[in-house]
């Protein structure tokens, strides 16, 4: 008999919520372990998603639906509720509300008979999703308790247009390919990696704005899984050379093999000094929150705040290995100043041989909008169709 994708779907959620764990990896052993179609597997990847970005106010639709709390609604029922919630409140267009009810009851049946009345009520009594009441003019908290986003990321973001910023980083992002995708996108495809990829094109830029020469030697710094090393090792050539350090030695194997690498600490490695670094460094992912919208729910400002400092170690280390003249990019997928504008003010403070360079003398096509006044590029999901970027290059004198 072939499985159902929302049955998948709710054990999926189920999982993550249970155990605080993260969704690309639970969602992809639960699809290798099924018999899903191809078809339903993508089902199934947009229910898990889908739900998980608007989880925070799908439960406050599913509460209002329920009148008073009740206390036999266990989580694996309420995951089937919040599936079918999500597919009648966002899904209406390709979904019809009856199959998501359904759906849900017979499932919610299965488990528990008694339960599938009181679940077919609450489904029926829905309403619509509380974050289509939401005003620009509304307070921080109010957004933040619709959208499920922390106060301290809401105000990171451009707060002139705060709601649509906030409402981009719940979206379903686009599938970008190599020569194409949706749209057009703000790096040019002509300009990226020849490797094939299915990511974010903004993930590439930093790569891109280290622009080393032929033959230049370049450390990338943080770099598994490798994205951007397959970057610089196409800019430096046969003659040049790229060694891709991380301390993590699952990931470092993905790495490309025809790229130099060296397992270790990048704050403890004794490296020869470099024409480049690369430091992509770890960060708190708040960018990245619509391909992983359970961060927003495992994250805390305490998880910043020590990231915020293990970067500017980072920085320091990288600082170390670079040749007069030389050049340094760092970039984090992040909203946080914390981690993006002021770490590079706090750094450049305590190295006066750095200054920031104009990114658009390495890549003139990047538009206006995306360069502060400082030099530094930040990308935002509602202007930019990626996810929050920053980066930043700087020189050695
Ligand atoms: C944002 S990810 C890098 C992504 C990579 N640049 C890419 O584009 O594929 C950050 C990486 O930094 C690594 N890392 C964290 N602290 C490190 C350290 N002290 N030394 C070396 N690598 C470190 C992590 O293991 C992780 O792989």
């Amino acid at each position: 008999m072939s499985q159902d994708p929302r049955k998948v779907a709710a054990q999926v959620i189920e999982h993550i919520l249970k155990h605080k764990s993260f969704s690309k990896i639970v969602l992809s052993n639960a699809l290798d372990k099924s018999s899903l179609s191809d078809r339903d597997k993508a089902l199934c990847t947009e229910l898990v998603y889908g739900t998980l970005r608007w989880l925070p106010s799908l439960e406050l639709s599913v509460n209002r639906a329920m009148n008073r709390p009740n206390p036999k609604l266990q989580l694996d029922l309420k995951c089937h509720l919040l599936i079918a919630a999500y597919q009648i409140q966002h899904l209406e267009d390709s979904i019809p509300a009856y199959a998501a009810v359904s759906t849900a009851v017979k499932h919610i049946k299965k488990k528990r008979p008694g339960m599938a009345g009181f679940a077919n009520a609450i489904l029926r009594n829905l309403g619509s999703s509380p974050h289509l009441a939401l005003r620009p003019s509304d307070s921080l908290d109010k957004i933040s308790k619709a959208l499920g986003l922390p106060i301290f990321v809401l105000e990171a973001l451009p707060q002139e247009e705060l709601l649509e910023a906030a409402l981009a980083m719940n979206a379903r992002p686009k599938t970008w390919y190599r020569g194409g995708g949706e749209g057009e996108h703000i790096v040019p495809s002509a300009t990226l990696s020849k490797t094939p990829y299915v990511q974010d094109p903004a993930s590439q830029l930093a790569g891109l704005l280290v622009a080393p020469k032929v033959g230049e030697y370049v450390i990338d710094a943080c770099a598994a899984p490798g994205s951007k090393s397959r970057i610089l090792k196409e800019a430096v050539g046969e003659l040049g050379r790229v060694i891709a350090v991380d301390q993590d030695a699952k990931r470092l194997a993905k790495v490309p093999d025809d790229i130099e690498k060296i397992h270790g600490d990048v704050c403890k490695l004794k490296l020869e000094p470099a024409d480049a670094v690369l430091l992509d460094a770890p960060c708190s992912g708040y960018g990245t929150l619509r391909r992983h919208p359970e961060i927003k729910f495992w994250r805390s400002y305490e998880d910043v705040q020590r990231l915020a400092k293990l970067q500017a170690e980072l920085l320091e280390a990288a600082a170390k290995v670079i040749k007069p003249g030389g050049v340094l990019v760092y970039s984090v997928c992040s909203p946080l100043p914390e981690e993006g504008s002021e770490q590079i003010a706090n750094f450049l403070d305590k190295h006066p041989k750095f200054t920031r360079e104009d990114p658009k003398q390495t890549l003139p096509w990047l538009p206006e909008h995306v360069v502060n006044d400082l030099g530094e590029i930040m990308l935002w999901p509602h202007r930019d169709q990626s996810d929050a970027f920053f980066a930043v290059k700087l020189r050695r004198r």
